[in-house]
C-alpha cells in the first residue's frame, strides 16, 4: 500500500477528476466514493451556496473521503475596452454576457469556498491554476485537511511542495480541459506524462499523481510503473450517465479520435484541450488577442449556452483529453472504475 492510499484510506489509487462547468455532479461523486476511489467536487464556476449544497449531499451520502477542488485566482487585470470591443463583434450573443469579475471579487469567491471547506471539515482540498496563498495552506493544514496542488512542469511541482502541498497532481499535455500551468511563458509546459512523471518523482518527496489520457488499467499500470502513486481521470468520467456533460459533447467524444483534440484559449482565455470545432478553426488567427481568463470565458458564455440549447457542438467547448480514441460509448462511473481492475492485480 503506497502513501497515497494510506493517507486517504482508499482501496484504489484513482481520483475522479473534478470537472467544473456542470460536468461533475453529486451523483458522479457519490458513485466514485461508492466505488472506492476519491470523488472530487469541482467548485470552479459554482456559486458558494451551490458548493455548500453539494458538500452537504456528498457528506450525507457516505463517510468516505471526497475532495473539493478550487480555482486559485491569478493576478489578471480588468481588460481594456479596446481589447474587448473586437471580441464583442466576433462572439455571437456577447451583448448578453455578464459583467467581468474584478480580481477582488474572484478572491472573495475563493475565500468563501475555503471557509466552506473549513466549516464542513472537508478532508481533502485540491488547487489548480495558481499556488494557493500561504495563509490558506496553514489554515487548512491546521484543520487536518490534506492538500493537493496541480502542476504541469517539474518546476511548478517543486513550488507546490515548497508551498506545503501534501501531494501534487501532474497534468500531462494529453489531459482534457484547462491546462494547470501557472508559470506559463517559462519554456514549454506541454510535457507528456511519460516524461513528466519520473522527472517529478525525482524532484519532489511528496506523492505524485498522474493525470492525462489514462483511460483504463493499461494507463494506470504505466503510471504506477513510472512511480506515480495514483491517477486522476477526467474524460472517461465525462462520458458517464452520472455526468452533467451535454449529450452532444458526449457524442463528439465517442465519434472522435485522439488527433482531433487541440489546445485553445479561444473559449476562456486560458489554454484548454478540447475537440476541434468551427469556433476554434474560424478564430485560430485571433488566439493572440484573447482576453485574460476568466474574462474571455464570461464573454463567450452566452454563445456556449445558446449552442448547448440548440445542440450545436460547433460552438461548445468540447473539453476532452487525447485518449478519446478508446472511449466508445456512454458508461457509468462503476463501469469506468471496473476498466481499471480488468487485469487481475491492476490495483
Ligand atoms: C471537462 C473537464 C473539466 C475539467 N475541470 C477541471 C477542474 O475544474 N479542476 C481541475 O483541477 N481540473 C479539471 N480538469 C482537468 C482534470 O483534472 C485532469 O487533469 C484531466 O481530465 C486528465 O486528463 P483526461 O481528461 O485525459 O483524463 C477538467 C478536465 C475536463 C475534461
Amino acid at each position: 500500500m503506497n502513501r497515497f492510499l494510506k493517507r486517504l484510506s482508499l482501496e484504489k489509487p484513482i481520483i475522479q477528476a473534478p470537472m467544473a462547468g456542470g460536468i461533475t455532479t453529486t451523483e458522479m461523486v457519490k458513485a466514485a466514493m461508492d466505488g472506492g476511489i476519491l470523488g472530487s467536487l469541482a467548485s470552479g464556476y459554482l456559486a458558494p451556496d451551490t458548493l455548500e449544497e453539494q458538500i452537504r449531499i456528498v457528506s450525507d451520502h457516505s463517510k468516505r473521503l471526497f475532495q473539493v477542488n478550487v480555482f486559485v485566482p491569478g493576478g489578471e487585470k480588468m481588460p481594456k475596452d479596446e481589447d474587448v470591443d473586437p471580441w464583442k463583434e466576433k462572439v455571437p450573443g456577447s451583448q448578453h454576457a455578464g459583467t467581468f469579475m474584478t480580481i477582488e471579487e474572484q478572491w472573495d469567491d475563493f475565500y468563501r469556498k475555503i471557509d466552506l471547506i473549513l466549516h464542513y471539515k472537508v478532508r481533502v482540498c485540491s488547487f489548480t491554476f495558481q499556488l494557493p496563498p500561504v495563509k490558506v495552506v496553514q489554515q487548512l493544514k491546521k484543520e487536518g485537511c490534506l492538500l493537493m496542488g496541480t502542476a504541469s512542469t517539474v518546476k511548478e511541482a517543486v513550488l507546490m511542495e515548497e508551498r506545503g502541498m501534501d501531494m501534487v497532481c501532474m497534468q500531462g499535455s494529453e489531459a482534457g480541459g484547462h491546462r494547470a500551468a501557472f508559470l506559463d511563458g517559462e519554456g514549454d509546459s506541454s510535457i507528456g506524462l511519460m516524461t513528466l512523471i519520473p522527472q517529478t518523482v525525482d524532484a519532489v518527496s511528496i506523492p505524485v499523481i498522474a493525470a492525462g489520457g489514462i483511460n483504463d488499467h493499461r494507463g494506470l499500470n504505466a503510471a504506477l510503473a513510472l512511480s506515480a502513486e495514483a491517477v486522476q481521470i477526467g474524460t472517461p468520467f465525462l462520458l458517464c450517465r452520472e455526468s452533467g456533460a451535454h449529450p452532444s459533447h458526449k457524442r463528439r467524444i465517442i465519434e472522435s479520435s485522439g488527433e482531433e483534440t487541440r489546445v485553445t484559449s479561444l473559449f476562456t482565455g486560458k489554454k484548454a484541450r478540447g475537440i476541434v470545432n468551427d469556433w476554434m478553426v474560424n478564430n485560430e488567427r485571433f488566439e493572440h488577442m484573447v482576453l485574460p481568463y476568466p474574462h474571455q470565458h464570461v464573454l463567450t458564455k452566452p454563445m456556449r449556452q445558446a449552442a448547448t440549447q440548440s445542440e450545436d457542438p460547433s460552438r461548445m467547448s468540447l473539453w476532452a483529453g487525447q485518449g478519446i480514441g478508446t472511449l466508445q460509448r456512454e458508461t457509468t462511473v462503476k463501469e469506468v472504475i471496473d476498466t481499471f481492475v480488468e487485469l487481475e492485480g491492476s490495483v
